[in-house]
């Protein structure tokens, strides 16, 4: 694919956003509300992938000192501390027509790149069992199956230790 800008994500973005969560994610999406929440409070955490003008991809998150991140109030930002050494990863998603063109590929390494600016120690992230093996592409490693029964599917904790990674 050609012409793919990486920017961090704007307030006016917001609608564009949830357009795509909400055509990737089914029961366990993320509502506007939160959406906004993410892209008001953390945004150097929030990147999007665009396509001429249009929004073709997101990734979001929260930062947190915790290790356990199974609370569905960080979700919410409740618990968020900007300052914390670890990113928690929320939404990964790409419009589907356009999935399988290396888009997510591009926002990942950003925002790992991006965290690592940040000086954040790890990446954390839950995931369901088909997407361990696209995770451990990036370098993540799982740690133990997560208590959360989130959207009732079985979950998943996985970590990126930044200081290991050099180049994806
Ligand atoms: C998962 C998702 C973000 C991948 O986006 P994408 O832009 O199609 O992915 P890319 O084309 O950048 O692929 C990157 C790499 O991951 C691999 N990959 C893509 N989807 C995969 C999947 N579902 N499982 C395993 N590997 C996958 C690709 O083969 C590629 O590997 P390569 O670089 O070695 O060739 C996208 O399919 C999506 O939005 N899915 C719905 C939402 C979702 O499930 N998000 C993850 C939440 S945990």
């Amino acid at each position: 694919m050609v012409g793919i800008n990486i920017r961090q994500v704007d307030i006016n973005d917001v609608d564009g956003c949830y357009m795509i969560e909400s055509s990737c994610y089914t029961s366990d999406g993320a509502t506007k509300e939160k959406i906004l929440k993410r892209a008001e409070l953390f945004p150097e955490g929030f990147l999007i992938a665009e396509s001429e003008g249009e929004i073709i991809g997101i990734i979001n998150s929260a930062s947190t000192d915790k290790e356990e991140i199974t609370d569905e109030e960080l979700k919410d930002m409740v618990g968020h501390v900007k300052e914390g050494r670890n990113m928690v990863i929320f939404s990964l998603a790409v419009l589907p027509e356009l999935q399988g063109n290396g888009i997510s590929r591009q926002l990942m390494t950003r925002f790992i790149e991006v965290s690592k600016g940040l000086k954040k120690e790890k990446i954390l992230l839950i995931c369901k069992s088909d997407m361990i093996h696209y995770y451990q592409n990036f370098g993540f490693l799982c740690s133990r199956k997560s208590k959360s029964q989130h959207g009732g599917f079985e979950w998943h904790e996985m970590y990126l230790l930044l200081n290991t990674v050099d180049e994806i």
